[in-house]
Order: C-alpha cells, then structure tokens, then sequence
C-alpha cells in the first residue's frame, strides 16, 4: 500500500504531456534525429550502414530512448523526431527506401519499422521525465505515391477526390478541402494527446493553403514550427503570422551565416547585420525562429567550410541571439556528408564519444538554460542587437551577453577587434568559453586578439556567472578596482569578502605570475 501510493505522483507525471506553447519553446533548445539513424539495437553490425544505399540501419524509437544521456549531457531541453507515421513500403523506388520517414502512405498508423505505439509513448515519458519536449516531424501535405495511380484505400485519406491532380512525385493533399481540414485536425488532436507530443514540425509548411495551419496548430494544441525553405526573408516572414504558424525554421539567417562564416566564402560579415536589421520590423516574433547550421536537406555545415571554428562561430551566433537553438544529430562529432543522402550518417560509428565539438555545445547549452531562467534582466525576451561589425567578424549583445565572432579561422592571426559595449571601465567580465577574464576599458570597449586562432568569445559581466557553476563561478567574484586582468580558468581565485579587492588581485596575479599578460 505504501508503494502503491509513493507511485502514484510519478505515474501522473510521467503521463501527464506539457502540452507546450510557443512561449514555452523559446526557452528551449533541440537536437533533432532521424530515428533510424541514431542507435543501434543491442547486437547489431555497426559496419553496415551506408547513407549512399538509401535503405534502413536499424534505428528504433527504443534505441533513440535507450541513448537520452548522450542528448541531456549535452544540455539539449527537446529531441525533434523525424516521423513516426506509416511509409510506403512497396518495392524499392528510384529514391531509395523510406528509412527517413517522410513517404507517408497511412497517417492514421503508425510506422511499424521504428516500433509500437507503446514505444512511442515510452520515448515520450522518458523525456518528459527527463524535463524535455518532445517534438514529431509531420508531414501532411502529400502522401507517396509510387506509380500514377495509387491505391487510395491506403491512404487515411481513401477518396481520389481529397487530392490535387498528379504532381511529380507525391499526390498532393487537397488541404482547403473542409473534409480534409477536418480530417487531419482530429487525426493530429488524437496524435499529440496519445503520444504526449509537445510541439510539432511541420514539414513544406509553404506548400499548404491560407487558413489550414491555425486549425491544424489549434486542434493539436501545442507549438508548431514549419519548414519553409529559401533566403528570402519576406517570404519567410509571411509564414509566422496569426494566419499561418507560431514559427519557422530560420532559413534566411541560415544563408546569411553561411555568407559571413564558411571558409573558403564570401566572407561577408554584413549579410548577418542587413538580415538582423530586416528582422527587426519583417518579422512577427524573431525569438521563436528555429536557428540551425545543418538538417536532413542541406549539406553539413563541414562538408562546405572546411574550418572547425566557423561552424563554431556561427553556432554561438545561434545559440546567443534570438532564436531556438537546433543541433541536427551529428553536427556535434563533426559529421561533413554533402546533401541527401550523404547528410543521414549513421551517429554509431562516433562512438558518441566526448569532443571539442560536443563540449562546445554542452558549454553554450548550460550557459544559454542558465541565462533562461535565471538573468536578472529577462535575457530570453531581451533583442539581439549589433555592437560592432568589422570585415573580421562582429559583435552582438543580447541581455548582459556580449558575443564577438569572427571568420579567420583556426589559425592564429594578427587580428585584433575593438568592441564598444555599454559596460563601464574596469568592469570585470568572463568568458565563459575559455572562462578567461577581460577588463572593460575606457569607453567601454573590449579588446579581443586572435594570436591563439580564431575562437568565439561570450563575454558576461563576472558578477552574473555567481551560483551558475560556470567557469568554477562558485567562487566570489573578483573585485575588480584595478582594471586589470585575471585568469580565473580553474576556478581557483577565492577572494575573502574583508580584504580589498584591487590589493588581493595584484597579489594572486603575481603569485600567478600573470602580471602584465593583460590583453588577450
Ligand atoms: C554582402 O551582403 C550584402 C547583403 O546582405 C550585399 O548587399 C553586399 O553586396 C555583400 N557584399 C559583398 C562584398 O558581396
Ligand atoms: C562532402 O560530401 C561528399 C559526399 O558525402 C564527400 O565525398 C566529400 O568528401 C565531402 N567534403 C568534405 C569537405 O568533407
Ligand atoms: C562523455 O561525458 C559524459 C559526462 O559529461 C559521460 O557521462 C560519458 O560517459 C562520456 N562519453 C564517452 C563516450 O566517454
Ligand atoms: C526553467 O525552469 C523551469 C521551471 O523550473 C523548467 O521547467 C525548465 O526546464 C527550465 N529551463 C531551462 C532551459 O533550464
Ligand atoms: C600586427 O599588426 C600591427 C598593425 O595592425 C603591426 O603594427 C604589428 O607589428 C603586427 N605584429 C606582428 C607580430 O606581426
Ligand atoms: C566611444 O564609443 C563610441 C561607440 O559607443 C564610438 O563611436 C566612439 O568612437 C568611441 N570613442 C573613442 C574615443 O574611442
Ligand atoms: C535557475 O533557475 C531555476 C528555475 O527557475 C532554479 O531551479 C535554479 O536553482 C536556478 N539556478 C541557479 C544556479 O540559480
């Protein structure tokens, strides 16, 4: 009996869905998965996965639940799942096997080679027990069709009349159709409630009539953000509206940080403040935007700029500005396939092992969960603005965050960037990649030097790290009356509240023998 009713408050949790908004999601961040290819089952041949032969690895929706921790270390908040709904499943097309999910055939079943509807709801509790979302990839406007004449009754749609006429490869849905508009709400409401899905991804949102998506999101009761493709940002803005979605992937600032950060690129650092700048009146409510470097569509960020540290700029660039941060399973060990097929690697063969990229996207993870709940000037619904832009890089500041990117590169350079931000001299200020100090100067700049390469700096005041356990901020900060600089990397610097601040710095800095090293 005592047993029985200890479980009852996890039980109602873990069936309980978050039944999450768009204000929900913006605190989140998301590391999106193609099921089939993230784990293996206990067992199987790692050596047998080509991305080349378009076919199925083995992936599962309990292999994905199996493997969590290696997605919550690295402080991800949501998993984006491709979809779950039953594919074609005739003989193999010239376009390969449907191992990604997006050949819908029935909507109304579930696809039975990523597992039961009572592993679908395991995937779902899991996360939630975790503290994660969870969001499906749906695809509703078109279903596969492998010949020019399908056979509708497999369809959940069985009537030839609910379509559009022949289009190439797909028999598109008629979604101005009442029925169909019905139809797809109570299948989507029945969906997200079964499963206690907690937003949704709507896959080629802009190949859909006006007026379809608010009774599709309304019925399904959760955040939806579509996929709309393409750079142009008044197209894109059109989409996130009271007539159409919550959000959308972030295409246009996709292009733009391809056009400041690949290397070899343009190199046009400009591309980034002009599409800012046109956000600013274009867009709804730019803070919902879904942010990402890479998907199932686009080549790898590294299969088109060869530079470890411009995939890591322009990734602080999307965690640190407005925006939903999203990782496609991969990005974190490197992955550098070209296009479809090539961008659906098995994940197996990393090992999942520990690298600088993961712990680059741990570290902007943490600190991006800590500044959500817990800045004092409301960081999440602060707007990203531009400090400093430069041929070598620029300077955004979002809340207390200032973020100095550049495009040089690993190497290191005689390239040094002056940045103007509101904070007053002798401010001390963390960052919290390197967890190296710098010290505001006169009229607020702050100095950043590339003799070490090109690394990303996030520079907070130091005061606001205190509690966070970022950068070993543990410890008091330093009180900084001096102006000069301290390396607290390890965390080491503990300075007693009663002795004065700017007389104990000089004497750890000597002790250190850190004195005159003052700019990095
Ligand atoms: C940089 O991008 C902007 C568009 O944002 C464009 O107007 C400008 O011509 C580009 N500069 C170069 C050198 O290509
Ligand atoms: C880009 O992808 C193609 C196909 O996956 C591969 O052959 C090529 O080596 C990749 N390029 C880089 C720079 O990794
Ligand atoms: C990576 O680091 C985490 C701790 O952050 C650890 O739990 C995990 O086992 C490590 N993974 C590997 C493959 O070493
Ligand atoms: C913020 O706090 C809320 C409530 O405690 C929690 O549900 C959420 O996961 C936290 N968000 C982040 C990003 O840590
Ligand atoms: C770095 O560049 C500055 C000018 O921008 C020059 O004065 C200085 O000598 C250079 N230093 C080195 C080590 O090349
Ligand atoms: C002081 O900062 C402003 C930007 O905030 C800049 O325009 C100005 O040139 C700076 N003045 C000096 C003397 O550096
Ligand atoms: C940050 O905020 C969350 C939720 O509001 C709270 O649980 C957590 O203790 C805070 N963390 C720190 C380090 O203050």
């Amino acid at each position: 009996m005592r047993s029985f009713l200890r479980l009852l408050p996890s039980l109602a949790l873990l069936q309980s869905a978050f039944a999450a908004t768009a204000e929900d999601w913006r605190g989140r961040s998301i590391y999106q998965v193609i099921v089939d290819r993230f784990a293996l089952p206990e067992g199987a041949d790692p050596t047998k996965c080509d991305p080349g032969a378009q076919t199925w690895c083995g992936g599962t929706w309990n292999t994905l639940r199996d493997n969590l921790d290696y997605i919550q270390d690295m402080g991800f908040t949501a998993v984006w799942i491709s979809p779950v709904n039953q594919n074609y499943e005739g003989p193999r097309t010239p376009y390969g096997d449907a191992y990604h999910g997006y050949w819908i055939a029935d909507h109304s079943q579930l696809n039975s080679r990523f597992g039961t509807a009572e592993d679908l709801k395991a995937l779902s509790d899991e996360l939630h027990k975790r503290g994660m979302y969870l969001m499906v990839d749906v695809v509703v406007n078109d279903v596969m069709a492998p010949s020019m004449k399908p056979d509708y009754s497999t369809y959940m749609f069985k009537d030839q009349s609910l379509y559009h006429p022949y289009c190439a490869i797909s028999w598109d849905l008629d979604t101005e159709n009442p029925t169909v508009v019905a139809g797809f709400s109570s299948w989507v409401k029945d969906m997200v409630t079964t499963y206690a899905i907690d937003g949704l991804r709507i896959d080629a949102a802009k190949h859909v009539g006006p007026g379809f998506w608010p009774q599709f999101c309304g019925a399904a009761g959760v955040f939806c953000i579509g996929e709309v493709f393409g750079s142009d940002i008044d197209e894109a803005a059109s989409y996130q509206s009271d007539t159409e979605l919550d959000s959308i992937l972030n295409y246009p600032m996709y292009t733009a940080l391809m056009d400041a950060f690949a290397i070899p690129g343009e190199l046009n650092t400009s591309s980034i403040t002009d599409t800012l700048d046109a956000y600013k009146t274009k867009f709804k409510d730019p803070g919902l935007l879904g942010n990402f470097l890479e998907n199932q569509d686009l080549p790898r960020w590294a299969n088109v700029s060869v530079d470890p540290q411009s995939m890591y700029n322009a990734m602080v660039f999307n965690f640190m500005s407005d925006g939903i941060p999203i990782v496609y399973y991969g990005q974190e060990q490197g992955f550098s396939g070209n296009a479809d097929p090539w961008n659906r690697e098995p994940l197996w063969p990393s090992k999942y092992a520990n690298n600088s990229a993961t712990a680059m996207v741990a570290s902007l993870n943490q600190f991006r969960n800590y500044l959500v709940n817990n800045s004092t000037n409301d960081w999440l619904h602060s707007k990203v603005q531009v400090l400093t832009t430069d041929k070598h890089g620029l300077a955004i500041m979002k809340g207390e965050v200032v973020s100095i990117l550049t495009n040089i590169g690993s190497p290191p350079a005689n390239v040094s960037l002056a940045v103007y931000t509101p904070y007053s001299n002798n401010l001390a200020m963390t960052d919290i990649l390197s967890c190296r100090q710098y010290v505001v100067g006169s009229n607020g700049t702050l100095s950043v030097e590339y003799t070490l390469g090109g690394q990303a700096k996030v520079i907070v005041p130091t005061t606001s790290l205190q509690n966070s356990g970022i950068c070993g901020a543990q410890i008091q900060a330093v009180q900084q009356t001096t102006g000069q600089l301290a390396d607290n990397a390890a965390g080491r610097l503990s300075v007693p509240h009663s002795l004065a601040g700017g007389l104990v710095l000089s004497l750890v800095l000597t002790v250190l023998g850190l004195v005159g090293n003052l700019v990095m």
